[in-house]
């Protein structure tokens, strides 16, 4: 019998960290792309030929899209995707129960009240049948945000015709998912709009960023009048068409994620072949299930690779000792956000109201229960992405560590 870890024995993933590569990486190539912006002063992205016009059609030709529209963040590239495909104050935008804040508080910047949908347990992903259940009972319904929870595709084929029947748009949110496709397409511009975040610990990164695709050209026009404060690049500065705000990329995020792009597209692959492998590892120990995925995705992007853990398998003992256990055994798992949406204090009566415009009506999220959802966070345990940028031998360890807790179960019951 060993020791767990976490009762003082050996932890038995304490090298994982010499495996796994530190996050975010950098090297001279970005080290010199950000010199030469600096020493082009030309830091903002307002003139012909910029970094970030080349970023967005870099970008959107490896997500199979159209059009690209290089924003500051994936909170605001959001927000410009519900903007763009008419979201308006009052209107109603359904939003999984189980995401990051972004995907439902884009909706309220614009005064748009998020309904929640509810999430299948076993891909993470909104059910489409809540949608179509949400869509049956309410009027005003103007988007669906789709996230592909942690990088998992949502079912486009069930989704879509439910949106067209409706003449709802659907906004992927991609924050988790560069690089993943749904049946060979890769995701972004498979909806009406899709947003991506470039943030620290995504999967393709400038510390801030994010990108909005489109196949739409309307839409892409006015993306790009909307993203740059009513403003058509290459036309005189101080002509505004419409009135809006400024979401522009700067000059240094396109210079390293223009730099990184290459790269996240051999991590993507690598990723994806290490997830399967872990995967498979994990279901034959039991008792800590892969997320599921659907037949149609053909690559998968991660940004979190997820388990679901059953408690019963694990003689009883909750979710958190074993996060515990095994974070004492050197894996660094996690929680994802750790509670559906609609309990966050955000979407409390008070909090809430005072965020919307004035005659909003409450709609009820301190009563919620959505069971998809609440067995979802229950059970949920997740690993970021990089760990899967390791070589076997760490995934190897990972499962080692878990088999070792199962193994040794009884040391955390007490
Ligand atoms: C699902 C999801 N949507 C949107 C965002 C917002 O992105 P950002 O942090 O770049 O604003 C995130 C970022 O964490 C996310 O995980």
């Amino acid at each position: 019998m060993a020791r767990l870890a976490i009762k003082g024995g050996n932890p038995s993933a304490k090298d994982l960290f010499r495996l796994v590569p530190p996050w975010p990486a950098f090297g001279e190539k970005e080290k010199r792309a950000l010199i030469e912006v600096l020493e082009s002063r030309r830091w903002c992205r307002i003139y012909s030929g910029s970094r970030a016009e080349l970023f967005e059609s870099s970008f959107a030709e490896y997500h199979h899209a159209k059009h690209g529209i290089a924003v500051a963040n994936g909170t605001v590239a959001l927000e410009l995707a519900l903007k763009t495909v008419g979201v308006r104050q009052g209107d109603k935008v359904i939003v999984p129960a189980v995401t990051f804040i972004a995907s439902a508080s884009a909706a309220t910047e614009l005064g748009a009240v998020p309904v929640f949908a509810d999430i299948d347990p076993e891909t993470g992903n909104i059910s489409p049948r809540s949608v179509r259940e949400i869509l049956e009972r309410e009027d005003g319904v103007r988007a669906v945000v789709a996230v592909h929870y942690g990088g998992n595709p949502v079912n486009f084929d069930e989704l879509k015709p439910i949106m067209a029947k409706n003449g709802v748009k659907l906004v992927e949110d991609c924050a988790h998912a560069h690089g993943s496709e749904w049946r060979g397409r890769r995701v972004g511009a498979i909806g009406d709009m899709g947003g991506f975040s470039f943030q620290e610990s995504k999967s393709l990164t400038a510390g801030e960023g994010g990108i909005v695709l489109t196949d739409n050209d309307e839409y892409a026009a006015k993306a790009r009048l909307i993203h740059n404060i009513g403003r058509v690049l290459g036309r005189p500065g101080y002509e505004h068409y419409i009135l809006s705000s400024n979401y522009r990329m700067t000059e240094f995020q396109a210079a390293i994620l223009l730099a990184k792009l290459d790269e996240l597209k051999e991590q993507v692959e690598k990723k994806h072949r290490n997830g399967e492998y872990l995967a498979d590892r994990l279901r034959r120990i039991g008792g800590v299930e892969p997320q599921k995925m659907e037949s149609g995705v053909t690559k998968r992007g991660y940004y979190y690779f997820i388990f679901r853990y059953d408690q019963e398998e694990f003689g009883g003992v909750p979710k958190g000792k074993f996060i515990s256990a095994l974070r004492a055994e050197g894996v660094p798992a996690d929680v994802g956000y750790g509670m559906p949406l609609y309990r966050q204090k955000a979407f409390s009566r008070d909090a809430f109201l005072e965020v919307m415009p004035p005659g909003t009506k409450y709609p009820g999220y301190d009563g919620m229960y959505l069971p998809g959802a609440e067995e979802f966070t229950k059970r949920e345990v997740t690993l970021l992405h990089y760990v899967l940028l390791a070589e076997r031998e760490a995934l190897d360890m990972i499962a080692a560590a878990i088999e070792k807790i199962k193994e040794n179960i009884g040391e955390l019951k007490d």
